[in-house]
């Protein structure tokens, strides 16, 4: 064996040594988290320590400065220092070269040295030349709208999803009877564009507008606006456009940037007034990414109670942030915000109804689209064809000879036949003869990858966080391997 193969394999060795001592947390706190699960904390960015994506550069940069120091670049590295990646792979946030989800999976993928999901395009036909009027009194960007304006109401906002969690959040706000608003991420963490029928993405999206949920765009894959150029950051809307009408026939008006991140200076507001969207950020963060077990999601209750106090419902509105990527949000603290607000006098209302913007104006139709040719149809029209005349049912029950659209149990028909509509009915074993199935219940991750069992069982985004830095130095020392037997 020659020196350099040698070297290769020790410069390898040396870097999983030290994402083992270092232990995936850390790795994971350095280089995935913030661009992964959270929005930045005030509506203008402020930094946090240890969550600023700056420090997060230069943290990443010192890993590759120690590799450097024993390296002589090997080309399995890829980044500001390294450069490209070779075609047809991807740069993973770490530096290195593949094409696992662990490396192509944005906003983590460096987007400027291989390919990313973010390269990734939906099917069908553009809508950049689609017109975009200002209607309505509601500003558009520049201007951004941090509250609402009718008293008494209060806006929970989700972002980041739709996520393996979102079916759950879905049935809870159905439960309470209480519209929210989605600001719906394109293809970010590894979850595969949201248009793609395959995964259950796209039923949930069509699931919120049914409950009568605001659909609102987050973008495409999670990039900060403020830090790309002006053609990433209109492929990040247009692109986010056309998954969502693909799935829609129409796509929002409303957004908000990621990190809350779309600075002066950058022209990134300008082009979303451009572009005819209402920038939306918030009043209060609920901090949920930074608390996401049981052990600390009291501090976010706790927060929402401070703010929430300190007003009125007389006088007072509420515009809020929190993400469905995250378990305790989700089976926790919605729950604690719904019935807060509901014993403090406040109503749950989507955004453009806390704005008083009719309906109509949250969306934009696509007037080309034709639909889908494979769609099925939505629950609105009625019952569907079936050979066997059904009757609706009457007592809840459904099957071959009774279907649960138009009963008043729901419009689903779950696989004990019964009518309903939560993601039980819906989901999994949803009978499409006897009623609407929406849901198909994701069984592993929200970064869907059929083709990783490892993720099965991951709890929460630090946990799948820490199967991506596994996977991605094992692989990692495949291609060590790869490149000391070329040499
Ligand atoms: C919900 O949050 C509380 C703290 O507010 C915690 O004690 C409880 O264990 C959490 N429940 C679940 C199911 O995680
Ligand atoms: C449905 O109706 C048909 C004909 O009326 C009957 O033969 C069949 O047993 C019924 N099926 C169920 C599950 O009730
Ligand atoms: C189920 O959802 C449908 C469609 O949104 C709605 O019309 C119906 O009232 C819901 N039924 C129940 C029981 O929640
Ligand atoms: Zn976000």
């Amino acid at each position: 064996m020659h020196l350099h193969q040698l070297l290769a394999i020790l410069i390898t060795l040396a870097g999983l040594a030290y994402s083992c001592i270092h232990g995936p947390t850390e790795l994971n706190n350095a280089i995935e988290e913030p661009a992964t699960s959270q929005d930045q904390l005030q509506p203008e960015p402020v930094p946090m320590p240890g969550f600023d994506p700056v420090d997060v550069e230069d943290q990443s940069q010192r890993l590759h400065l120690q590799l450097r120091g024993i390296t002589q670049q090997p080309n399995y590295q890829c980044g500001p220092k390294y450069g490209t990646c070779p075609s047809g792979t991807c740069c993973s946030s770490a530096g290195f070269c593949g094409t696992t989800t662990a490396h192509c999976r944005s906003p983590d993928c460096m987007l400027d040295y291989g390919l990313c999901d973010t390269h990734r395009s939906p099917k069908g036909p553009l809508t950049k030349d689609i017109p975009r009027p200002h209607i309505g009194r509601v500003p558009y960007g520049p201007q951004e709208i941090r509250s609402c304006t009718v008293p008494g109401t209060i806006a929970l906002t989700f972002d980041d999803g739709p996520t393996r969690y979102t079916g759950d959040l879905l049935d809870l706000l159905d439960r309470y009877d209480a519209p929210a608003t989605f600001f719906i991420t394109g293809i970010n963490n590894g979850k595969g564009p949201i248009d793609d029928p395959s995964l259950p993405w796209a039923d949930l999206i069509e699931r919120m507008t049914i409950s009568g949920h605001q659909i609102a765009s987050h973008t495409w894959s999670h990039e900060d606006l403020s830090k790309i150029t002006a053609e990433q950051r209109q492929d990040q809307m247009l692109k986010n456009e056309v998954a969502i009408r693909n799935i829609l026939g129409s796509f929002p008006t409303y957004m908000r940037p990621p990190y809350s991140s779309c600075v002066p200076g950058s022209g990134c507001r300008e082009a979303l007034g451009d572009l005819g969207y209402h920038i939306v950020l918030y009043d209060f963060d609920t901090d949920d990414y930074k608390n996401d077990s049981p052990n600390l999601i009291q501090l976010s209750k706790d927060i929402f109670d401070r703010f929430l106090n300190a007003g009125n419902s007389k006088t007072n509105s509420w515009l809020i942030i929190a993400h469905d990527a995250h378990e305790q949000t989700v089976h926790n603290l919605t729950e604690h915000m719904l019935k807060t607000s509901a014993r403090l006098g406040y109503r749950p209302v989507t955004v453009g109804d806390c704005l008083r913007d009719p309906r109509d104006n949250w969306y934009r139709a696509d007037s080309s689209w034709t639909g889908h040719q494979n769609k099925k149809k939505s629950p609105q029209k009625g019952p569907k064809k079936s050979n066997a005349p059904q009757q609706i049912s009457v007592d809840g029950t459904c099957g071959a000879n009774y279907t649960c659209l138009g009963s008043r149990f729901g419009i689903c028909c779950s696989s004990k036949n019964l009518c309903g509509n939560t993601t039980s009915h819906c989901g999994h074993g949803c009978k499409k003869e006897a009623g609407y199935c929406a849901v198909h219940v994701p069984s592993n991750g929200d970064a869907w990858d059929p083709l990783s069992p490892g993720s099965k069982g991951a709890k929460s985004e630090a946990d799948s966080n820490g199967r991506v830095v596994g996977t991605a130095a094992v692989t990692s020392l495949v291609l060590a391997l790869i490149v000391a037997m070329w040499m």
